[in-house]
């Protein structure tokens, strides 16, 4: 992720203002990282265990699948100086989209619906809690990079033909079976509320959402069926008729004296 940010995206999109959006990019991811890596620690004391997660990228084939699928999408353009030709932007724009909608867009979004749905269990509160930050920073990123497309849509509009619809609607359906390669693992015979059926729907519901975005007509027309993902999207502020608040302070009442013994 954040080789990409730095070798890819901060060399080619070069005006100040997009620079300065992606050094915080960057220094969230970084947060990010540091976050589940604490959480890690806390979920896996012992350091063969911790050793095999990270290990899962060799070892499991459907997440060796999802990093096969990044670096066929992405990998090109780590050579490419500067942005020639017709064909050099191409796989520049199939860079971006693939980092914002299938990674960021599609792949975090499969993982965050298996947060909430323990959240939505009663379960890991601490890793949803944490998760809430990643979702809002994540949500950022992705429309940070759409709306370079829409820059790149409007200077180079040829740019945009039907062979560019075509690549990134395959790439979407390939980064959809990826995920749901994860999810048969993952939901086996199917748990309480959530099954690799519904996982599909989930998958393809949001990959339309992309493409949409993206100004490319939908092309799985699915619905989203997981409720507790309904208001992920709504900026978190807190509701003081549903939930107890507890980021602020009540004023002490009455008065206040220094010199008492405590
Ligand atoms: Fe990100």
């Amino acid at each position: 992720m954040a080789n990409n940010l730095v070798l890819t995206l901060y060399k080619h999109i070069n005006s100040p203002e997009a620079r300065l959006y992606l050094s915080r990019q960057l220094f969230e991811e970084a947060v990010h990282v540091q976050f589940y890596l604490t959480l890690l620690d806390t979920y896996l004391p012992d350091p063969d265990d911790r050793a095999a997660a990270f290990a899962a990228v060799e070892n499991i084939p459907a997440i060796r699948e999802k990093a096969e699928f990044c670096f066929r999408w992405m990998d090109s353009v780590e050579k490419i100086e500067r942005l020639e030709t017709k064909e050099d932007r191409r796989r520049f724009l199939l860079n971006l989209i693939c980092f914002a909608a299938c990674i960021e867009g599609l792949f975090f979004y499969g993982a965050f619906a298996y947060v909430y749905w323990f959240r939505s269990r009663g379960l890991l509160h601490g890793l949803a809690t944490g998760t809430n930050w990643v979702f809002r920073d994540e949500s950022m990123h992705m429309e940070f990079a759409f709306s370079v497309v829409d820059t790149v849509r409007e200077e180079e509009p040829e740019l945009f033909d039907d062979e560019l619809q075509r690549q990134v609607t395959d790439m979407l359906k390939e980064a959809v079976e990826a995920e749901l390669q994860f999810a048969r693992d993952l939901c086996g015979e199917g748990l309480p509320g959530m099954n690799t059926a519904s996982m599909q729907e989930y998958l393809q519901c949001v990959a339309d959402q992309r493409l949409r975005r993206l100004g490319f007509a939908p092309v799985f027309g699915s619905e989203n069926p997981f409720s507790f993902m309904e208001l992920q999207n709504v900026q978190e502020l807190t509701n003081f008729f549903e939930r107890r608040a507890s980021a602020y302070q009540v004023a002490v009442e009455g008065s206040v004296a220094f010199d008492d013994d405590f």
